[in-house]
């Protein structure tokens, strides 16, 4: 007998304002056609000036509560992966404890850029597993446009604004890979590269917030190498092939990405959810959203086994594999 950490609710909040791509032609030297064709994106949201990660954090854990009918009270553990909080600190988990009325239990941030969701699902699958809690919700918010150089064509075209959220339960389990819950992760950095993916300011180094700064085609070497590497790592340690995957959920950074990663996974597309082209990147949230996304659209359905995949600034990377 084991414990797993189930997902027994699910949600996402994207705010108002859609951004076409068109709207980059007028300021900068670029073209719809050159953002679709190279990336895959066509629109993505930016939160409203008065709108922070917290608030779109909140929005996300509300809504994927009241999906699965599970009361704040009886969470017992927030995190919250972003790169972009509200504040150097307190904590942007510990904002959204504080408006879901929760005063009890822990709630922290987990920083690793694009790659935030995944390490925060295996952080809170851990924490689950090893009996510290019982409900915890994990949660992917980002406001990207935030740190954009809004003069650099080759980032600010790519990220978008955004939050989904996922409640994990503790359920007591087989031990096998027919479980349903998290069933395997795979973690990796390698510091070498943080020159590649970027924020060039901060607390200790600039006292600024900095702006993102991202050699593209670096990034994209290293993605194509490495996700579908985790991911198959991962699938390994639950005792799974690529057989066995209902849906791939990838970090939604780059539509080319996501189809050499499929391909090189030996997955078909008609089993890799796509949202890059209405959201763009954003980051730790691209995840959670897609998942929810598409279980809102009736595609992941109780019982599938998903492989969540990501890589971003550190470089950090991995894998996440569960059974809905
Ligand atoms: O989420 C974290 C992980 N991040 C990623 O996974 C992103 C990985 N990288 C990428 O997705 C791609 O590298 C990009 C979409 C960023 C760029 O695509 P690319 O095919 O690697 O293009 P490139 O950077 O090599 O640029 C090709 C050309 C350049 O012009 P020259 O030097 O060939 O004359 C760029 O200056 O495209 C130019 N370019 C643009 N042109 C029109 C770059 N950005 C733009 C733009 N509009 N927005």
């Amino acid at each position: 007998m084991t414990k797993r950490a189930v997902v027994c609710g699910v949600g996402h909040y994207l705010p108002d304002r859609v951004v076409p791509n068109s709207e980059f032609e007028k300021t900068l030297d670029t073209s719809d056609e050159w953002i679709r064709t190279r990336s895959g994106i066509e629109r993505r949201h930016f939160a409203a000036e008065d709108e922070r990660t917290s608030d779109l954090a909140l929005q996300a854990a509300t809504r994927a509560l009241a999906q699965g009918g599970v009361d704040p009270q009886t969470i017992d553990g927030i995190v919250v992966a972003t790169s972009t909080p509200d504040l150097t600190f307190p904590s942007v988990a510990t904002m959204v404890q504080a408006r879901l009325g929760i005063t009890r239990g822990f709630a922290f941030d987990v920083q690793a850029v694009c790659a935030g969701f995944v390490f925060a699902l295996a952080n809170a699958t851990a924490l689950i597993v090893s009996g510290q809690a019982s409900r915890v919700i994990v949660i992917g918010a980002e406001t990207f446009s935030r740190i954009m150089d809004w003069s650099d064509r080759g980032t600010c075209v790519l990220f978008g604004d955004g939050a989904g959220a996922l409640v994990l339960e503790a359920v007591d389990a087989e031990g096998s890979s027919e479980d349903r819950g998290v069933l395997a992760s795979d973690l990796n950095s390698d510091g070498r590269y943080k020159d590649i993916l970027f924020v060039d300011g901060g607390v200790s180094a600039t006292q600024t917030t900095g702006v993102l700064r991202m050699e593209g085609k670096e990034v994209f070497r290293h993605a194509v190498e490495k996700l579908a590497e985790t991911a198959h790592t991962a699938l390994d340690k639950a005792g799974l092939t690529p057989d066995d995957v209902a849906w791939v959920v990838p970090h939604q950074a780059n539509l080319r990405i996501i189809k050499r990663t499929a391909q090189k996974m030996g997955i078909g597309m008609d089993r890799v959810v796509v949202t890059v082209q209405n959201h763009g990147n954003t980051s730790a949230a691209s995840i959670p959203l897609a998942l929810s996304v598409a279980a809102s659209e009736g595609k992941i359905k109780a019982g599938d086994v998903i492989v969540t995949e990501a890589i971003g600034g550190g470089l950090s990377w991995g894998s996440v594999v569960l059974r809905w």
